[in-house]
């Protein structure tokens, strides 16, 4: 029995090994994949005719995140701390924890919609796409690996080599084309299909009284930050958390040195909120209406905090809601989970 495993497996080795370069499939045959933009989306930020996805692009990029070979110890790879089912965040994980149980001092960010943003991370260390993945990558708490070093365990990859050299017009394997495929694939996460988009694109669905109370809450109370049809103006303000001791995390101000950055993060998108939990940059809050208590009762004043939530006198006030406004805006927050998004097996590791 073990001697028959073992002469499958060197049949197996054998065929990969025995395909060169004739065997892969032309440039020219690597079809090239359709980038729509929903019609309630802006136009997209990242600039898709500079690395348009591929068939094989966005096979490679797939592989590349669901790989743990990308980090040190062989076993974080980027689907580890962003988890479909969670709209790509960590569930469970109040900060992230990367290689050898390292833990970081955010919270992972959901990915979709990122050929939409302009700036990318809590404080927008990373302004393009393309060079984000360097930040988890070469970190030590998470994956602690080098280019060189991913480079050196894909050659040794016949399925790798095979892959870049299907998918790239120079059919290197080097970090250009490994952050390309890695954008062509998270530039086709597109999160548009929430029944608030199927409202908004007059699709048939409508709100319930409750959503419809909300809703108008929302627009009054929160989408002056939380604004449009991406539920985020994309800049950098204090919500008046506290700070917290344990990681003193400067935000904003850790990229540009401006005082007036201190403790500022970037407004985040509320889109598939209800999965994404637990809330804010640390982690801190589990639930949405920890969220909202937050905003009606526990804000800290400080030097940054936005001017929104102030009153004329300078007062913090928060944004006053009753436990029945609270409930309401919770029910309209629920339309924008995207459950097609979370299931669509493009963006499944298997
Ligand atoms: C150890 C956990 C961990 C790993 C591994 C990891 N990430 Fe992240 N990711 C995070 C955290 C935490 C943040 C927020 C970082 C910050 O604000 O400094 C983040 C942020 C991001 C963002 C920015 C999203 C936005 O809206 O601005 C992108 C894109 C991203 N990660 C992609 C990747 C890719 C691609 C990989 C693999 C190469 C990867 N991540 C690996 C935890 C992780
Ligand atoms: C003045 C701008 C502003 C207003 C108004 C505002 N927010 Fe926020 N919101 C932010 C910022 C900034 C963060 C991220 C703060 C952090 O983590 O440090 C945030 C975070 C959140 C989060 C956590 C998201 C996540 O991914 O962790 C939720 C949920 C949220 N806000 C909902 C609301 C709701 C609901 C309202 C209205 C009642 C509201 N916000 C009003 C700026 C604002």
């Amino acid at each position: 029995m073990i001697k028959n495993l073992g002469y499958i497996v060197l049949i197996l080795i054998g065929v990969s090994c025995g395909s060169d370069k004739e065997d892969y499939i032309p440039i020219d045959q690597n079809s090239s994949l359709e980038f729509t933009i929903p019609s309630n989306f802006p136009e997209p930020t990242y600039n898709v005719t500079l690395n348009p996805p591929t068939e094989k692009g966005f096979e490679l990029g797939k592989k590349l995140f669901y790989d743990g070979r990308l980090s040190s110890d062989g076993v974080i790879s980027c689907g580890f701390c962003h988890i479909q089912d969670f709209a790509f965040t960590h569930h469970t994980h109040i900060v992230s924890h990367g290689v050898n149980g390292a833990l970081g001092t955010r919270n992972a960010q959901p990915l979709h919609n990122l050929a939409f943003m302009n700036e990318f991370t809590w404080d927008g260390a990373a302004i393009h796409l393309d060079l984000q993945p360097i930040i988890p990558i070469t970190a030590e708490v998470e994956m602690n690996e080098s280019f060189t070093g991913i480079i050196k365990k894909l050659e040794e990859q016949p399925e790798y080599v095979k892959l870049f050299a299907e998918a790239f017009e120079d059919q290197k394997i080097n970090s250009e084309n490994l952050l390309k495929a890695l954008s062509q694939f998270m530039i086709m996460m597109i999160s548009s299909n929430s029944k608030y988009d199927k409202i908004e694109r007059n699709e048939g669905s409508v709100f319930t009284a409750e959503e419809t109370a909300g809703f108008e809450l929302f627009a009054s109370k929160c989408a002056s930050c939380h604004a449009g049809t991406l539920f985020t103006d994309q800049s950098y303000r204090n919500n008046g958390l506290s700070i917290n001791p344990q990681y003193n995390d400067i935000g904003r101000n850790r990229v540009t040195g401006l005082a007036s950055d201190l403790h500022k993060f970037k407004v985040p998108t509320l889109r598939n909120i209800e999965l994404t939990f637990p809330y804010m940059h640390d982690g801190r809050l589990k639930t949405l209406k920890d969220v909202l208590d937050h905003y009606s009762d526990g804000m800290v004043d400080s030097e940054t905090i936005d001017p929104l939530f102030k009153n004329p006198d300078r007062t913090v006030m928060g944004i006053p809601m009753t436990e029945e406004e609270k409930n309401q805006i919770i029910s309209f927050l629920k339309t924008l989970t995207d459950d097609d998004f979370v299931n669509d097996n493009r963006f499944s590791e298997f």
